[in-house]
């Protein structure tokens, strides 16, 4: 059996029993290599991917009488001084193309 394409391009049946299965592994190969790299950046459903993972839960309690005139917060959990921002954000919406960013509390004259 052979495929003859207009481009003059001719298939035969030994094309397909090689080109097939290398298909197959190509396609199986690519589908594991982005598992694995998904699953080395992000996991499923999670995130917080770094910040006090031993915790069952990451909370922060802050007196408003403590926060003085201005506190700024991180809501993308990249910063290195979390719960506050440190301008991580930025980096994580240019690489990702989210829209990010922190909580910003201050008094109205601040
Ligand atoms: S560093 Fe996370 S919101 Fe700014």
């Amino acid at each position: 059996m052979a495929v003859v394409h207009n481009s003059g391009f001719r298939l035969t049946k030994e094309h397909f029993l090689v080109a097939v299965p290398v298909a197959v592994v190509s396609a199986a190969a690519g589908f594991l290599v982005s598992r694995y790299l998904s699953s080395r950046t992000c996991k499923k459903g999670h995130v917080n991917v770094g910040i006090s993972k031993d915790s069952p839960k990451v909370v922060h309690s802050f007196d408003m009488e403590d926060i003085g005139t201005k506190a700024v917060y991180c809501r993308c959990w990249k910063s290195k001084k979390f719960p506050f921002c440190d301008g991580a954000h930025t980096k994580h919406n240019e690489e990702t193309g989210d829209n990010v960013g922190p909580l910003i509390i201050k008094k109205k004259d601040a």
